[in-house]
């Protein structure tokens, strides 16, 4: 069963110059996928997140999310659906540094009206879950980037959506924490069977992918299958990138 279903997908930034960020872009993913998306930066990535996301409207084309087209809902309905359908994880966190970690991961539950009772039992179970049991109590100023994102990442699953959308989320850690958090995103795909479309830069957490689609000015490029090693995939994500060019950076971060 596809969970998302993206379809000759085009996003034109109008403007005094209008730019074409997305070009007729088209896939599919697969229930319980963990797919990631690589390309130059500028290449569209963030603005293909947004678009399935709802933040942004598509030019042209369309997404569904378990069959649903979330551009055609109405503003409510449209909040609603993000809230529900979907999880999100940024490079920068985004979490509310006014609430404790525990208040950040359950935030979507209380604004969804789910009872206290259930509410503080997810929240144990999905800390436990993550490893961030202990710092419940904490402020987000007061943790690590890893803890930060582990929180972010219990945060997206907490009321498990059909589609988890990431957008860099080891692009702020160090290469420890990335692993860390790239493990913690392979054990939700592996356990919980969450579906997940992870954009990075980073080929190593990448090759957590079970796929990985490139694009380039804003076009579908190629797309490779992990297969059962992880280390020969890293190699072929490498050599892709060199085939696409445009962006030293990821060559740069050669750390398996
Ligand atoms: N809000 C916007 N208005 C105009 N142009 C934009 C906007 N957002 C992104 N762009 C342009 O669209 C292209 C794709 O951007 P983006 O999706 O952020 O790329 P990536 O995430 O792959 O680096 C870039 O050339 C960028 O400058
Ligand atoms: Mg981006």
């Amino acid at each position: 069963m596809n969970i998302l279903e993206v379809e000759h997908l085009s996003k034109v930034y109008e403007g005094r110059v209008p730019h074409r960020a997305l070009n007729h872009i088209q896939f599919t993913v697969r229930a319980g996928e963990f797919t990631g998306i690589m390309g130059p930066s500028g290449s569209g990535k963030t603005t293909l997140l947004q678009v399935i996301a709802g933040i942004d409207e598509p030019t042209a084309g369309e997404i569904r999310i378990g069959g649903i087209n979330p551009h055609q809902l109405g503003r409510q309905e449209t909040a609603l659906f993000r809230r529900r359908e979907l999880g999100f994880v940024f490079q920068h966190f985004h979490l509310l540094d006014t609430l404790t970690v525990g208040e950040n991961i359950v935030l979507s539950l209380s604004l969804d009206g789910v009872p206290v009772k259930e509410m503080e039992r997810r929240q144990h179970e999905v800390a436990a879950k993550l490893g961030i049991s202990d710092i419940l109590d904490k402020r987000t100023y007061e943790i690590s980037g890893g803890q930060m994102q582990r929180t972010a990442i219990a945060r997206a699953i907490i009321h498990r959506p059909s589609l988890i959308l990431a957008d860099e989320p080891t692009g702020n850690l160090d290469s420890k924490a990335s692993r860390d958090v790239m493990e913690t995103l392979e054990a939700i795909n592996r356990q919980e069977e969450a579906t997940i479309l992870m954009v990075s830069h980073d080929a190593v957490a990448a090759s957590f992918c079970h796929r990985v689609i490139f694009i380039k000015d804003g076009k579908f490029y190629n797309e490779i299958y992990q297969g059962s090693n992880r280390q020969a995939f890293f190699q072929k994500i490498i050599n892709m990138l060199s085939l696409l060019g445009g962006d030293s950076r990821v060559l740069s971060t050669v750390r398996l």
